[in-house]
């Protein structure tokens, strides 16, 4: 099966330019190496930027419950269809945790966004020290509700941005864990994912969710040579 990468830039990098730099050495980078390499390879910019990159798969990082209307600052699953984006990202740790989005909100995202054809990537994961099945069971039973078609990232929050990235088993334990209540979903991982780790995460789950190391060019272009 084809691997998934996904590179979310979060509120990166800080100016246009240097966002072009960026999209052009990474597409330099995939285009050479996709004929060798079965792998999907999805860019996630700050919502401005969507537009103005062509060549590779664009992700959106959220989107909004609603269709249309009075809803200052957000943006819909129809808008972002209708500029040639595929994939979104929902229930991501960060905007849970800034935007205080629930679980039930989230549900509502996901719902949304296949309505318009997008293709969601869930994000789900503990934090330090909380119990990972009972997280997990719980994001997952709020926002999975007899929905088909989305990809469930396992996100660990405390692995994210720590270079503490999670031990290999216990990716797999969360994957089935994840399996278990949401059927035969693609699992992909997320959580300090760096081009030294990436293929031990590859042989057991369907691909990548990268922060950091998408912002660096070779970094994340070996990232997706680690894909065989
Ligand atoms: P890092 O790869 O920087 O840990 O970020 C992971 C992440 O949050 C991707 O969505």
């Amino acid at each position: 099966m084809e691997k998934l990468i996904v590179a979310n830039w979060k509120m990166n990098p800080g100016t246009q330019q240097e966002v072009i730099e960026l999209f052009d050495a990474v597409s330099r980078g995939i285009t050479r190496n996709l004929t060798q390499n079965n792998a999907e390879v999805v860019i996630c910019p700050p919502f401005i930027y969507l537009p103005l990159l062509k060549g590779l798969t664009l992700g959106a990082q959220n989107v909004s419950v609603e269709p249309k209307g009075a809803f200052t600052s957000q943006v819909s699953a129809t808008q972002l269809k209708d500029l040639g984006v595929e994939y979104v990202i929902v229930g991501h740790s960060e905007s849970r945790k800034y935007l205080h989005e629930t679980d039930e909100e989230i549900s509502k995202k996901l719902k949304t966004a296949l309505a318009a054809g997008l293709k969601p990537i869930l994000c789900v994961g503990e934090n330090e020290g909380e119990d990972r099945t009972e997280v997990l069971a719980t994001q997952l039973a709020e926002g999975l509700q007899g929905l088909l078609g989305v990809i469930i990232a396992y996100e660990p929050v405390w692995a994210i941005g720590t270079d503490k990235n999670c031990d290999t088993q216990s990716v797999v334990e969360a994957a089935k864990v994840i399996k278990k209540i949401a059927g035969d979903v693609g699992v992909i991982y997320g959580g300090s994912v760096n081009a030294e780790n990436a293929k031990q995460y590859l042989e057991v789950v369907d691909g990548l969710l990268v922060g950091g190391a998408s912002l660096k060019p070779e970094e994340f272009i070996n990232i997706v040579r680690s894909v065989d």
